[in-house]
């Protein structure tokens, strides 16, 4: 009987995946929960044939250098693969994998909890009735703004862009979208395609990101690019922090071209940003996007099935270039 390959699994995941993990790996795992290190990743790249990594596991060009060829594959457990450098992974022969689909439902349940959350004014309503604060009540009260019949643009119309569109439709929105390529008829389910970002803001009453993290997209939404929105928009992301200048953001806040914002990500994480935090029309989440239970063991098979492919001597479905 072959020996089993070895697999890094860097972070606790849910036991049905280890479950499974165990059936095909030698599974090394810490008993700890903790981001790892460089250090510690180059320590395991000795030990393991693959691993099954988060993306709070940075893997830089000069991690990349000083990987052990033992390692063969890293079956990332995301579908941002902007924390690996793809180019200097596969330079050192590499396999590097997402996991795509299995966590669009709830990243755009989480867009749209966001988009409600924002639109409604949720934060100020939850800390006025857990303060004790809320004291009257008149037909001018806490007045927010309506996203049934709204229009949303969404930038970044793949998987989750098309989730998020669906349900919005179930709002009875409007949807508008930019996307690097047009949909098919199917997929567009009527949404109206702009063929650049600056052409879709004028339609944004709502504007959710749903793009990756790239060098073309750091920093997409800027000063000009909020310009272009209509007055008293509502921006929600989910996608990742380095797509909007938070500078920006602020400054859009501050002169009510943004009526509020839906953040579930931020330019540092954890942490997130100190002086957002002091906006009452900010509604702010953790990175939980693809948070759900069923979710979770999702993206840890999928992974798997990746790892498993790749071990087969197959090239696994999800490698990213
Ligand atoms: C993803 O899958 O990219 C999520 O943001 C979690 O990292």
């Amino acid at each position: 009987m072959t020996e089993k390959p070895s697999l890094w699994i860097s972070r606790k995941l849910p036991s049905a995946v280890i479950h499974r993990a165990e059936q095909s790996f030698h599974v090394l795992q810490f008993g700890d929960d903790v981001p790892r290190s460089a250090e510690r990743i180059i320590e395991m790249s000795a030990k393991a044939d693959g691993f099954l990594a988060c993306n709070s596991e940075k893997f830089t060009a000069e991690v990349a250098a000083r990987l052990d060829p033992r390692l063969k594959i890293i079956a990332n457990y995301s579908v941002g693969y902007d924390h690996c450098d793809v180019p200097a992974l596969t330079a050192q022969g590499l396999t590097v994998t997402n996991t795509p689909e299995v966590l669009s439902e709830a990243t755009a349940e989480t867009a749209m909890l966001l988009l409600l959350g924002a639109a409604r004014r949720a934060v100020e309503g939850d800390k006025m009735v857990r303060t004790g604060q809320w004291d009257s009540w008149s037909p001018s009260f806490m007045v927010g703004k309506q996203v049934s019949g709204a229009r949303l643009s969404i930038v970044g119309m793949g998987r989750i862009g098309q989730v998020m569109a669906r349900m919005a439709r179930g709002f009875g929105m409007e949807v508008h979208y930019y996307n690097r390529n047009r949909l098919s008829p199917e997929k567009e389910q009527g949404a109206i395609y702009h063929n650049s970002v600056e052409a879709l803001l004028p339609f944004a009453d709502f504007l959710s990101l749903h793009c990756p993290a790239t060098a073309e997209t750091t920093n997409l939404m800027n000063d000009d690019r909020f310009a272009l929105m209509p007055n008293g928009s509502v921006l929600v992301n989910t996608a990742r922090g380095a797509v909007v200048d938070e500078g920006a953001l602020m400054a859009a806040l501050d002169s009510g071209k943004l009526a509020a914002a839906g953040l579930d990500v931020f330019q540092v994480e954890p942490g997130g940003n100190s002086e957002l935090s002091a906006y009452d029309n900010v509604f702010m989440l953790p990175h939980i996007g693809s948070a759900t239970f069923e979710t979770r063991d999702a993206m840890g098979f999928r992974a798997l099935d990746n790892l498993e492919a790749f071990f087969r001597g197959e090239e696994p479905g999800d490698k990213v270039t």
